[in-house]
């Protein structure tokens, strides 16, 4: 869906203020407490997630045990496999950048476990320090990118799969002191994904072609890097993508199923720390 008047408040929604923050995908929201849901605002806000794709709720003060508890609303929460969570709360994965790190964890278009066998169904990141300017979190839109491919690049990428490889995760962590690594096991695995792949809330078909793609079924890594390359390059269009701002306690939630996202690197020489939980897809999504 586009929204078109991205400054007004969706009337659609009786339980807090929502506004879309660009054309294609994003909404704020304000207005509602997240460590006192009952189950008819959570349908309300999992009905926001799955319009907005990337939804932003402001002035949280949630404990671990309020996070996780909402995280717990989405699902089984799915424990990310190369870095350890918090020693008290296992499930929250600290993204911590400080003053010594010479990059950001997660900057670079990406979609979050693309290459498990089940990706996660969402991430949400909860702000508990941010550089006073800068640190921002930019989200694109994969149906955007799907729906605006051509007829013949669509018969195209319809029937293919591609192979999306566990260790380019270890790129992630190259220039970051501040966060360990820890041995995934066997989480490194590489798994064929469709490349078009079927939303399982809202039918529609999403472009699937994040960082880890190596090649596509039945063709070479050295002929499938040009076409990856074109079709990142269409799917990252200015047009498609939208920029959350965060402040301490604003707490972002998007659609790993419909999305890619890009930690934004411009605040050198400064901390910043989020809270993470991966939620677990039920099924695989096609
Ligand atoms: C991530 O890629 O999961 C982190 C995004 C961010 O820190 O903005």
């Amino acid at each position: 869906m586009t929204h078109t008047a991205s400054s007004a408040v969706h009337q659609d929604y009786r339980y807090f203020d929502i506004r879309p923050v660009a054309g294609s995908l994003g909404a704020e929201i304000n207005g509602i407490d997240l460590g006192a849901l009952n189950d008819d605002m959570f349908e309300e806000v999992y009905r926001a997630f799955v319009e907005y794709q990337a939804i932003i709720f402001r002035d949280q003060k949630l404990t671990p045990d309020q996070y996780l508890a909402f995280g717990k609303r989405w699902g089984e929460i799915q424990l990310y496999p190369y870095a350890k969570g918090l020693e008290s709360h296992p499930e929250i994965l600290e993204i911590l950048r400080t003053e010594q790190d010479e990059v950001a964890f997660g900057n670079l278009w990406h979609i979050d476990g693309s290459n498990y066998t089940i990706p996660p169904k969402a991430t949400m990141l909860y702000a508990l320090e941010v550089p006073p300017a800068g640190g921002d979190t930019m989200f694109a839109n994969m149906y955007a990118a799907y729906e605006t491919l051509s007829p013949g690049m669509k018969a195209f990428v319809d029937p293919l799969k591609a192979l999306n490889v566990g260790q380019r995760e270890l790129a992630f962590f190259s220039g970051i002191k501040s966060m360990e690594q820890k041995d995934p096991g066997e989480m490194v695995v590489s798994t064929l994904h469709p490349v078009a792949r079927t939303h399982p809330d809202t039918g529609r078909k999403s472009l699937y072609v994040g960082h880890r793609i190596e090649r596509f079924e039945e063709f070479s890594a050295e002929e499938t890097a040009p076409l990856v390359a074109q079709l990142r390059s269409h799917a990252l269009r200015p047009e498609f993508t939208c920029r959350l701002r965060w402040q301490v306690g604003s707490l972002a939630i998007w659609d790993n199923r419909c999305t890619q996202h890009y930690a934004i690197d411009d605040y050198a020489g400064q901390r910043r720390r989020m809270h993470r939980i991966n939620i677990e897809a039920e099924e695989a999504p096609y």
